[in-house]
């Protein structure tokens, strides 16, 4: 909503997004394996999505991600960091840096966001030069394809999800709400989306990989749109025991919910299996 004539223009969250980040989507993207048999039907599930964004043309990103040992490793592991720097280099995960634009980052929103969040209880780490690997570049793919500059600015948002224990549910939903009392107090006419990326059910290691719980996922899915709460109340354990030890990713997703409104309209929903070796999701909610 823009204030009326003459009062100062603050930011505001117009919609959330979540998606999986499986770099195999990468991958085939960057390869031109996207209308192929294995993974038409995958991206045929963003097209609605690419030209609901295209049509929104939001400014910035706040981009709900984790860093898988990129970035970070175990000489450095926050829970939480906020990327506050001018632009974030695209990692090389071993095959060579993904042939993507580089992110630009929108650094005075960001310290906003930091100073507010931390005041108000949620500890964050301000990081800046860091490279970002699939868990960021994989939902930008989905949602922008292949332009030769991404068309948003994004302020990465790196959650521990890889060294136990990660942050409980309910803790990244309150952050959410946090994050949006930031954002609304931001005095810049900026349209803002949160993204909440990774899952759904997949398990990497041990003798569960391969591990993916389609009913747990619909339910998951079902409740982030109506009923949030009941999601806050699932333990780490139980997020590992019905998705998977790397579906455990999912508590990102509560962290865009929290930035949302109450009540949410559900625009777009899509769901595949598999893609590598986890389930797909993905939502667009716009605030009701
Ligand atoms: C896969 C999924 C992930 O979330 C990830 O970080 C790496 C690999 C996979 O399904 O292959
Ligand atoms: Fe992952």
């Amino acid at each position: 909503m823009r204030p009326p004539n003459g009062a100062t223009a603050v930011a505001r969250v117009t919609a959330g997004v979540t998606m999986s980040h499986v770099p195999a989507i990468g991958a085939a993207s960057d390869l031109g394996k996207a209308g192929d048999g294995y993974w038409q039907p995958l991206f045929a599930g963003f097209e609605f999505s690419r030209r609901w964004i295209a049509q929104r043309k939001p400014d910035v990103i706040f981009l709900v991600y984790n860093d898988h040992a990129t970035a970070f490793d175990l000489n450095l592991i926050p829970t939480f960091a906020i990327g506050c720097g001018d632009e974030y280099e695209i990692a090389d995960e071993g095959w060579g840096p993904r042939p993507v634009p580089k992110v630009v980052g929108a650094p005075d929103l960001a310290w906003y966001i930091r100073q507010a969040v931390i005041q108000e209880d949620f500890d964050l780490t301000a990081v800046s030069n860091v490279a970002v690997d699939h868990g960021l570049t994989v939902p930008l793919t989905l949602m922008f394809d292949r332009p030769d500059a991404w068309p948003v600015l994004v302020v990465p948002f790196a959650v521990n999800v890889i060294v136990y224990p990660p942050p409980s549910a309910r803790r990244c939903f309150e952050l959410g709400k946090a994050i949006r009392r930031a954002i609304d107090s931001f005095e810049a006419d900026l349209d803002v989306q949160v993204w909440g990326t990774g899952g759904m059910s997949h398990q990497l290691q041990g003798p569960r990989a391969g591990f993916i719980n389609q009913e747990f996922d619909a339910r998951f899915l079902d409740a982030l749109v109506e009923d949030p709460e009941h999601l806050c109340q699932l333990s780490l354990l139980d997020y590992m025991r019905q998705a998977g030890s790397e579906g455990v990713e999912l508590v990102m997703w509560l962290i865009m919910r929290g930035a949302l409104n109450d009540q949410v309209t559900e625009l777009h929903r899509h769901y595949h299996v598999p893609a590598s070796n986890t389930a797909v999701g993905h939502l667009i909610l716009e605030n009701r």
